[in-house]
Formats: C-alpha cells, sequence, structure tokens
C-alpha cells in the first residue's frame, strides 16, 4: 500500500499535508526520513512515524462520539449540521458514518464507523443489541406504567418487543431496548399519557458512553471496545 494512503486512511491527515510532511523529512519508516509519498509499505508490519506521532494502521476506524443536541445522524444534511461536522476535516473524508440514528436532540453515545459489515451485524434486527438510553419526563410515571413499557405498548400499530425500564427519580429513568423503531422512545413514553423532555444513549451493545467526553467530543475506541464490538454476540 502507498505510504500516503496508509496514514491517511487512519484519519491524522490529509494527503496533502502528508505530502509536505514527507517533503520536509517529517515522516519516518522504520526511523528512517522517506523522500517519496507514494513509496510502498506493508501497512500492518511498517514502523511509521508522521510528525512525531506513531501511525496504528487499522482496516477500519472506530469512533465514540458524544452526540450534542441539534446534530443529524447523517453524513450529510441539506439544512443541519451532522455528526460528521463534529469530527476534523481529514477524518471526515475517510468514509465514517454513524452507526444507527439518533434524533436531532437526543444526546450521547453514538459510534462512527467506516466497518459496514460490522454496522449492518449491531443493527440488524435479529442480533437484538441492547440499547439504554437514560430520559426525563415531564409527568411523574407510575409503575402501572413501568409494567406496560416493559411488556410492550402500541406506537402507533406496531406493539413494542418487552424492554427493561429502572426508575431513577420521580419523572427519571433508564430504558433499555434490543430493538430501534423511529422515535421509539418518544412514542412509547406517549403511548403511556407521558412525554420525553430529555433522552441521552448512554449504551449501545457492549460500548458505554465515556463519562470523560464532553458533548461533542470524540475519541478512538481503544482495543479492548474493537474486540467486544466484533464478538457475534455483543
Ligand atoms: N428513541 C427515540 O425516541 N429517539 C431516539 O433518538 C432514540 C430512541
Amino acid at each position: 500500500m502507498r505510504l500516503d494512503k496508509m496514514i491517511a486512511s487512519t484519519g491524522i491527515a490529509s494527503r496533502s499535508q502528508i505530502a509536505s510532511a514527507v517533503k520536509g523529512g517529517r515522516v519516518l519508516v522504520g526511523g528512517v526520513a522517506v523522500r517519496r509519498a507514494d513509496v510502498q509499505v506493508d501497512p500492518d508490519v511498517a514502523e511509521v512515524v508522521y510528525c512525531g506521532t506513531p501511525v496504528v494502521y487499522r482496516k477500519f476506524t472506530y469512533i465514540m462520539l458524544n452526540k450534542p443536541e441539534g446534530y443529524v445522524s447523517a453524513t450529510e444534511d441539506g439544512k443541519l449540521p451532522t455528526v460528521i461536522d463534529l469530527l476534523p476535516p481529514e477524518l471526515g473524508k475517510i468514509g465514517l458514518f454513524p452507526c444507527g440514528r439518533l434524533d436531532k436532540n437526543t444526546l450521547g453515545l453514538m459510534l462512527l464507523t467506516n466497518d459496514g459489515d460490522t454496522s449492518h451485524r449491531l443493527l440488524a434486527p435479529k442480533s437484538h443489541v441492547a440499547k439504554t438510553y437514560a430520559f426525563s419526563l415531564k409527568f411523574p410515571f407510575s409503575d402501572a406504567d413501568i409494567a406496560a413499557l416493559e411488556a410492550g405498548v402500541d406506537i402507533g400499530g406496531y406493539i413494542t418487543a418487552p424492554c427493561t425500564v429502572e426508575r431513577t427519580g420521580e419523572r427519571e429513568g433508564k430504558i433499555t431496548l434490543t430493538e430501534g423503531k423511529y422515535h421509539q422512545i418518544k412514542l412509547m413514553m406517549e403511548a403511556v399519557h407521558n412525554q420525553v423532555t430529555y433522552l441521552e444513549r448512554v449504551r449501545f451493545g457492549p460500548l458505554t458512553l465515556d463519562r470523560a467526553l464532553s458533548r461533542g467530543e470524540w475519541r478512538y475506541l481503544s482495543d479492548s471496545e474493537i474486540t467486544l464490538l466484533h464478538k457475534k454476540d455483543s
């Protein structure tokens, strides 16, 4: 693989930044400055350092984002900012897309990747991947409401699958779903005559929202998180 392609695929820099770093002798392969950006390297074994930063090549990139309000879960939108706009420009060019959707005003854990197969598996209805959301409601809710939500409610002709609801306050709780219909939680709360005023995803399959990330911040998944994500029962 070409050296510049390998470095650019990690999202660390653009091809033009890499070209000028190579010219300036700031890209090392095996400890030696290279003079051409198009030299061939084996990405799995080459020890590449870009401007002092070791480049770890991975076929795919996985990013955890703490989604803020007002951003749409898409790669492009005619009017509104997308979650991709929260990444540095170099990372906007490696084919990342959001794994699943959160509503514009929903906050929290969003996985971004360019690994289509893994994303497809995590989102497939038959995978039953668990997603946990913290919520606040407009009105207090009862234990009967919890029982109804857990058993399944009618959201416009569809009866939701069994789920779990944990109370954390008079109007607050956590709900764990293993399916993902459009506006599902908002519609479920409406089915019990209530209204969502706050919704934040705190867990997606084996991933837990990293509280060190402020709203709008992101980080690469760790090796152990990637391993968990690839487990077939995640
Ligand atoms: N349910 C909703 O209503 N909205 C979301 O963003 C996610 C789940």
